[in-house]
């Protein structure tokens, strides 16, 4: 079957896969490819192992690989043939240099841009997908177009929304789809191009089109104001244990404001994932770098509460479990950066095992699906760690359980059972806020959870 159009995506990873996926589920006349350098990742995505979990993920690509969907290591060749390449690769915060620590790291993000222009031999539309600095475009059409090819690019900024353990969902019905190109004959007409891909099965009405610094800045924008209704509902959570407020009813009481709204009120043990604190001090050093302090310094105080938060629940735990946890056995609830996914990047739960590490505590890890990843991050600890896939065994002869993760599995488990095999006085620190404080203080526990007063047997 001849395709109407044929697709790219560079980079495999938890956008590139998931969003072409749909794509070529909903597209059945447009030819999709993604590939990735990493020669494996590409190897699990052609296998029945996917190299990522997300609900609703192994169904959408079960439908569409080998028919219009396909995953491949052969970058060249593919960029050649593709009309429309998205680009996904990732751009983690800048490890080494100027803007260290803050800046994107935008390396991979330049090759790609060199690589396509090597294996293009007639006009493509470039798709900026990746998360990137506001003004990033400017770059990628100097680096593009400035070619002896006589070949002109047209770059498209279309940043993803999407939300780990909600993709499919997100990107079959997204809130919006944000198109952002140059106003100029080509820049339109190349944003066209991509809002029709997005009309085969998103309204017309939820398809924003916008300029493209418009575009870049609005996906950091989003993340950075999602990330600040976290950190100020775990700043409030701090208040709320000093004076016996609870978190989540004054969160249920501000969040009928239909100006304030109920969603992102959630008081936890600080926010994770791969993206909220890379992008926020992404805008930080832009807007250092535009001589903006105030403004840097007011998004900055957002990661600043993050990782008090996080602080502050180790030291919570520490306090309350007589000053010392050294030598005792500490069962963590959960290892993944939130529910219904394996992902563990800048998870909560890496700073909390570190914190109980350092202080020697015994630290058990059990999780549904990060156990993998969990190894990974705390490969450089080799005493005093242990995994366990099941929640009763972990909870065996423990000092204390901490809920780091929201997995349903954990609300229901027989928590009778769990106090009885563990060593007395047992503690529960709730992470999320999940467990019900009430039954758990009537079995015996002492129970300690974000944002409320804590209740204790002695
Ligand atoms: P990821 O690390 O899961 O995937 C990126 C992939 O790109 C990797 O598999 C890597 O091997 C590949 N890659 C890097 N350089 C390459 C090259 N030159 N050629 C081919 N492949 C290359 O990252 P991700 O989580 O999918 O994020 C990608 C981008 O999307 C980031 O900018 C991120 O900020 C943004 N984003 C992520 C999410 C999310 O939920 N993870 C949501 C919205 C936006
Ligand atoms: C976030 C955004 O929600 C997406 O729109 C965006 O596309 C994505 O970042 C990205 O750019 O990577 P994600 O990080 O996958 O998505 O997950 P979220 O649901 O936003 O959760 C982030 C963290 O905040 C998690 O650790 C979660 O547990 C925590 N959180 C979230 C809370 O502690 N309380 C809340 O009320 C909500």
């Amino acid at each position: 079957m001849a395709f109407e159009k044929n697709i790219l995506c560079i980079g495999a990873g938890y956008v590139g896969g998931p969003t072409m996926a749909m794509v070529a589920a909903k597209c059945p006349r447009y030819r999709v490819v993604v590939v990735d350098i990493d020669k494996d990742k590409i190897k699990a995505w052609n296998s029945s192992h996917l190299p990522i979990f997300e609900p609703g993920l192994d169904e959408l690509v079960h439908q569409t690989r080998g028919k219009n969907l396909f995953f491949s290591a052969e970058i060249e060749k593919n960029i050649q043939e593709a009309q429309i390449i998205f680009v996904s690769v990732n751009t983690p915060t800048k490890t080494f240099g100027q803007g260290a620590g803050r800046a994107a790291d935008l390396q991979y993000w330049e090759k790609t841009a060199r690589q396509i222009l090597a294996n293009s031999k007639d006009a493509k539309v470039v798709v900026e997908k990746s998360t990137l600095p506001v003004r990033t475009a400017s770059a990628m059409e100097r680096i593009l177009n400035e070619n002896h090819k006589h070949i002109r690019f047209e770059v498209v900024s279309n940043p993803e929304f999407l939300a780990e353990g909600t993709a499919i969902r997100d990107l079959e019905f997204p809130d919006r789809v944000l198109v952002g190109s140059r106003e100029t004959p080509g820049g339109l007409k190349a944003r066209k191009e991509v809002v029709e891909i997005f009309l085969n099965w998103v309204p017309g009405e939820k398809i924003l089109e916008s300029n493209i610094w418009s575009s870049e800045l609005s996906k950091l924008v989003a993340n950075a104001f999602l990330a600040q209704r976290v950190s100020s509902i775990n700043s409030i959570s701090a208040l709320c244990e000093k004076t016996e407020a609870d978190v989540d009813e004054v969160a249920g009481a501000i969040g009928m404001d239909s100006r304030i709204g109920p969603k992102f009120l959630k008081a936890s043990v600080g926010f994770g994932g791969s993206c909220f604190k890379k992008d926020i001090l992404n805008l930080v050093y832009i807007c250092e770098s535009y001589g903006l302090e105030k403004v840097a310094r007011y998004w900055e105080s957002v990661v600043e509460i993050n990782e008090w938060q996080e602080n502050r629940f180790v030291q919570n735990m520490l306090v309350n479990l007589f000053n010392t946890v050294a030598g005792k056995r500490i069962a963590l609830f959960g290892f993944a950066f939130k529910a219904d996914t394996g992902d563990t990047r800048e998870s909560p739960a890496i700073y909390v095992a570190q914190g109980l590490l350092a202080e020697q505590a015994e630290v058990v890890i059990t999780d549904p699906k990060a156990l993998k990843n969990a190894r990974r991050d705390l490969k450089n600890f080799k005493k005093g760690l242990t995994f366990e896939p099941d929640p009763y065994k972990a909870a065996r002869n423990a000092h204390a359980v901490a809920v780091l993760t929201e997995w349903d599995v954990y609300k229901d488990l027989d928590y009778k059972r769990i106090f009885k095999s563990m060593i007395q006085p047992a503690f529960i620190f709730d992470g999320r806020n999940i467990l019900d404080r009430k039954k758990l203080y009537d079995l015996g526990f002492n129970v300690f959870a974000v944002g409320k007063a804590p209740l204790k047997h002695f």
